[in-house]
């Protein structure tokens, strides 16, 4: 069923999470592909936890990431969509773009074409004036669909991500923005 909150692309529609996309969600959380810029990979409980905290989002904040749904075939294949951090940096309080997609679908333009739709909602829709991203500084997949969006980094914005202990290999995270004008 279609909600008025979905955002639908050419091939995409992001919607509300069904209890279906749970068992695919946690597949993706347990593939050490999608998984190797994250600490650890994610139990099945860890993953649904996850999922408890993006429909939560979704009940305070009227949004959040988004279910991902291949419109051709209704498949589940991931998140993309915007959440507001819940640790404490240099750019915070702030609102978060992010996107995991499962390895299967990687490089066929989906996370980008995705989140270009986000974007333009989040500008015109919630009104917001910025929106940013961050990734451990060796996601290059990541960084790029964020240089695609147009989004931009100042090294000077470097930081250390605050639930990483001093040390681990992906603590040093760049941060990228992108400004509504
Ligand atoms: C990041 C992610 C969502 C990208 O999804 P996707 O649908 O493949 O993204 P797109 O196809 O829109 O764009 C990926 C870009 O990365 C590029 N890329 C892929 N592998 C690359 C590599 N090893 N080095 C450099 N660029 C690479 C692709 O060529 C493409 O850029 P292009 O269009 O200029 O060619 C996906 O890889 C993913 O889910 N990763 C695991 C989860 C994750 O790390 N999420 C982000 C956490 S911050």
């Amino acid at each position: 069923m279609m909600e008025a909150s979905d955002l639908r692309t050419d091939r995409l529609i992001l919607r509300r999470w069904r209890t279906t996309d749970r068992e695919l969600f946690a597949r993706m959380n347990a593939d050490p592909r999608v998984m190797e810029f994250f600490p650890a990979r994610l139990s099945r409980a860890e993953s649904d936890t996850l999922v408890d905290w993006v429909e939560t989002h979704f009940a305070e904040r009227g949004f959040g990431p988004s279910a991902a749904e291949l419109k051709d075939t209704g498949e589940f294949i991931g998140f993309i969509g915007l959440s507001v951090p819940r640790f404490e940096a240099a750019f915070t309080p702030c609102v978060e773009i992010g996107w995991r997609i499962a390895a299967e679908y990687w490089g066929r333009g989906l996370a980008t074409e995705g989140a270009r739709a986000v974007v333009e909602c989040a500008f015109s829709d919630l009104k917001l004036t910025e929106i940013v991203s961050f990734t451990t500084e060796g996601n290059v997949r990541s960084r790029r669909v964020m240089e695609k969006l147009g989004m931009t980094r100042d090294a000077d914005e470097d930081f250390d991500h605050p639930s990483l202990q001093e040390g681990h290999a992906l603590r040093r995270h760049v941060l990228y923005r992108l400004r509504r004008d």
